[in-house]
C-alpha cells in the first residue's frame, strides 16, 4: 500500500485547505522556478525518466508525447491544452483534483507548457464540472494575484497565459481533436490523425493535449525526480495513480495508490471489500466503460496496470475507473446501457459508428430480453468487428469493446436467456 508520505495528491478528500496559502502549506508551489531554470531539456528527460504515461484512458508516454513538440519556434505560437472534459462513465478523479488540488494542476501547466515552448494554456473543462470550474478559476485567480501565472510567471522569466474553457455537455469533445475543435468554436468533430496536434493542432499550431492527472503530478515528480516517480508499479507501467471504485463495493472512492496493485488489496484496503464478499463478485470493468469487462473470479489476482489488464484478461485500464458488479447485476442489461450511451454520443461523422452503434444497441436490447436468436450472438460480435478500427476516433472502439468483453465472458448467460425466453413462449 502506498505510503502517506509518497503521495503527490495531499488534499484529494478535501479535508485541508484548497486554497493558494494551504497549497504552499503543502509544498506546491515551492522552487517553481528553479525547477523551470533548469531548462526545457532538463524537465523532458525527468519527465521520459519517470515513465509516466497519460492517465487520460490511452498510457501514451508524457514526455515521449513532449518531445515531439518543435524545439524551436517556426513563428507560430505552441500550446498546452489540458483535457479536462472528464466523461467516461465511472470517472471522477480529475474531478477530485480540480476540486481539492487546483493548484497543483496550475503549478504543472506552467512548468509543462515551459517545457514544450508555450506561453497560453487552455483548460478544457467538462460542461457538467460547475463547482470544479468554480474551484479551478479561484485557484487561477489567485495564482495571477500572486503573480504564479502571467508576465514573468513564478520568477521563472516565463510570460504565461492560462485560460479556462467551460465545455457544453459533449461527451465527444473529450477526444482530444473534437476538444480542439470546440475550443476554436466549431462542432465537437474529430479530426483524422495524423496529422497529431504537436504537428498541427489548436489553430493549426503546435499542440499538446494532456489529461489533467498528467498534468498535476508533474510538479512533485520534477521535485522528487523521475527515478523516484518511476520505482513505483512495474516496468512499463510506473507510478502511483488515481483510481475511481465505485458499484457494488462497500465504500466507494477516488484514491491514489502505487500502479500495479493487486486487485484485491485496492478493493480490501481502500473499498471495505465487494458488497456481500468475494463470492458475491460478478464482473470487473477496470479502466472506464471503454475497456471490456471481466468475470469476477479472474479479477481477484489482477495486477491493476496497463500490461496485465491488456495482455492477460484482454481488457485495459483504461482511465482507472474501476466498476464493480456483484451477482445481483444483470450484466447484459449493464452493457446494453453503455452501448445506448455511445450511440448518443457518436457525433455521426463516420459511417461504422453512426450505424454500427445504433444496430448494436438495437441488437442489445433484444439481447437483454431474451427476444433474439441463438445465431445473433456471432452476428453482433461480427459487426463489432466491422466498427472497431474502422472509425475516425476511438468512440467506435469503445462502443464495440464492452459488448465484445459481455459475450467473451458471459456467453452463456446470453444463451440461457434467450433460451429462458423460449421456454417461457411455449
Ligand atoms: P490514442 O492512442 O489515439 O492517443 C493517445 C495520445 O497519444 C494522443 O494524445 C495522441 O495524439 C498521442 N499519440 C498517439 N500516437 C501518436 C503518434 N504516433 N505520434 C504522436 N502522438 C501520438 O488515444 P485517444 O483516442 O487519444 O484516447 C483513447 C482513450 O481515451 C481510450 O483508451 C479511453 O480510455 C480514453 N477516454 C477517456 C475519457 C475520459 O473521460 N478521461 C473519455 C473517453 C475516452
Ligand atoms: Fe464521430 Fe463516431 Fe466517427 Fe468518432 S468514430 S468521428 S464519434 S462518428
Amino acid at each position: 500500500m502506498l505510503a502517506d508520505k509518497d503521495r503527490i495528491f495531499t488534499n484529494l478528500y478535501g479535508m485541508h485547505d484548497r486554497t493558494l496559502k494551504g497549497a504552499q502549506a503543502r509544498g506546491h508551489w515551492d522552487g517553481t522556478d528553479k525547477l523551470i531554470q533548469k531548462g526545457r531539456d532538463w524537465v523532458v528527460q525527468e519527465m521520459k525518466d519517470s515513465g509516466l504515461r497519460g492517465r487520460g484512458g490511452a498510457g501514451f508516454p508524457t514526455g515521449l508525447k513532449w518531445s515531439f513538440m518543435p524545439k524551436e519556434s517556426d513563428g507560430r505560437p505552441a500550446y498546452l491544452v489540458v483535457n479536462a472534459d472528464e466523461s467516461e462513465p465511472g470517472t471522477c478523479k480529475d474531478r477530485e483534483i480540480m476540486r481539492h488540488d487546483p493548484h497543483t494542476l496550475i503549478e504543472g501547466c506552467l512548468i509543462a507548457s515551459f517545457a514544450m515552448n508555450a506561453h497560453a494554456c487552455y483548460i478544457y473543462i467538462r460542461g457538467e464540472y460547475i463547482r470544479e470550474k468554480e474551484a479551478l478559476q479561484a485557484a487561477i485567480d489567485e495564482a495571477y494575484d500572486a503573480g504564479l501565472v502571467g508576465p514573468n510567471a513564478a520568477g521563472s522569466g516565463w510570460d504565461f497565459d492560462i485560460y479556462l474553457h467551460h465545455g457544453a455537455g459533449a461527451y465527444i469533445c473529450g477526444e482530444e481533436t473534437a476538444l480542439l475543435e470546440s475550443l476554436e468554436g466549431k462542432k465537437g468533430m474529430p479530426r483524422m490523425k495524423p496529422p497529431f496536434p504537436a504537428g498541427a493542432g489548436l489553430y493549426g499550431c503546435p499542440t499538446t493535449v494532456n489529461n489533467v492527472e498528467s498534468i498535476a503530478v508533474v510538479p512533485t515528480i520534477l521535485r522528487r525526480g523521475g527515478t523516484w516517480f518511476a520505482g513505483f508499479g512495474r516496468p512499463n507501467n510506473a507510478g502511483t495513480k488515481l483510481f475511481a471504485i465505485s458499484g457494488h463495493v462497500n465504500n466507494p472512492c477516488v484514491v491514489e495508490e502505487e500502479m500495479s496493485i493487486s486487485f484485491e488489496e485496492l478493493i480490501e484496503k481502500h473499498s471495505g471489500g465487494i458488497r456481500g464478499g468475494w463470492d458475491n463478485l460478478k464482473a470487473v470493468i477496470p479502466g472506464g466503460s471503454s475497456v471490456p469487462c471481466v468475470r469476477g473470479e479472474k479479477m481477484k489476482d489482477a495486477i491493476m496496470d496497463f500490461d496485465y489488464l491488456r495482455n492477460d484478461l484482454q481488457s485495459g485500464l483504461g482511465t482507472a475507473a474501476v466498476i464493480v458488479m456483484d451477482q445481483s447485476t444483470d450484466i447484459i442489461k449493464a452493457i446494453w446501457r453503455l452501448s445506448k450511451f455511445y450511440k448518443h454520443e457518436s457525433c455521426g461523422q463516420c459511417t461504422p459508428c453512426r450505424e454500427g452503434t445504433g444496430w448494436m444497441m438495437r441488437v442489445m436490447e433484444r439481447l437483454v430480453h431474451g427476444e433474439a436468436e441463438v445465431e445473433e450472438i456471432d452476428m453482433l460480435l461480427d459487426v463489432t468487428k466491422q466498427v472497431e478500427g474502422h472509425t475516425i476516433c476511438a468512440l467506435g472502439d469503445a462502443a464495440a469493446w464492452p459488448i465484445q468483453g459481455l459475450i467473451r465472458n458471459f456467453r452463456d448467460e446470453i444463451e440461457d436467456r434467450i433460451a429462458g425466453k423460449r421456454i417461457a413462449a411455449e
